[in-house]
């Protein structure tokens, strides 16, 4: 047990994949996993255990932003030995030409969030993925005709703002969307030689203002999923 995870020594598999929406990992266990055992209802953020295609894979809940991602990133590495962290979220993208439904593999994650100071000693950096993770997501898709893009996100402390000139210099510099969390999993991972990789679906397009449909969303959340199980 640690204090925010109420699993016991062994219940969590050494590759988690880690959802924002708890409702999502639950998805995730009933849908594509079998053998299954739910091992965290502590705080409604559920976390199971299970098997896909013979491969031992945990899936559990993080909550949004980077302080609630934190906390459970850190039990996951620190109280459970997790050896490999899959992000699979949505983000807003903050290129025009970027359609809803778009998967993204992201290789590095700008932040205005603090927590690069306070964990990692600096600002100055932007977090990455784990190169290897990231090149067998790639293959995999490739193999699997999953169509995905790579490119830089930015994990943002702050969903609303008034500022509507907040993206500019973002969009560009290439940055192709805007989520709440990847920042730090990829700080917190490389500090403690764990791999990460966040796969992320265009659920907005913040410049265009086009929304999903919650059909398009589970639609392109299914092949994020399956993807993100074929490289667990
Ligand atoms: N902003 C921040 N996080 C998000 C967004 C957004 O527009 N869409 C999905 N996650």
């Amino acid at each position: 047990m640690s204090i925010h995870i109420g699993a016991n020594s062994g219940d969590i598999a050494e590759t988690v994949l880690i959802s924002g929406d708890p409702l999502r990992a639950k998805y995730v266990a009933e849908k594509m996993l079998t053998d299954v055992i739910c091992y965290n209802e502590v705080r409604g953020m559920y976390g199971y255990t299970g098997i896909y295609n013979g491969k031992r894979v945990s899936v559990q809940g993080t909550g949004m932003g980077i302080p609630s991602t934190a906390i459970y990133i850190h039990e996951l590495i620190h109280d459970y030995g997790v050896k490999k962290i899959i992000r699979i979220g949505t983000c807003g993208a903050i290129q025009s030409d970027l359609k809803l439904g778009q998967l993204i593999l992201a290789e590095a994650a700008y932040t205005d969030s603090s927590t690069n100071l306070l964990y990692v000693g600096s600002m100055a950096i932007a977090p990455t993925a784990d190169p290897a993770l990231l090149n067998l997501a790639k293959e995999t898709a490739r193999k699997q005709i999953i169509p995905v893009i790579t490119g830089k996100v930015f994990s943002t402390d702050i969903f609303y703002s008034e500022d509507v000139n907040r993206w500019v210099q973002w969009t560009k510099q290439g940055v192709l969307g805007v989520e709440m969390e990847s920042s730090i999993l990829y700080a917190l991972s490389a500090k403690n030689n764990v791999q990460a990789l966040s796969i992320l679906t265009v659920s907005d397009n913040i410049i265009t203002k086009a929304y999903s449909s919650a059909k398009e969303r589970e639609q392109a959340s299914l092949e994020m999923m399956k993807l993100a199980l074929e490289v667990a």
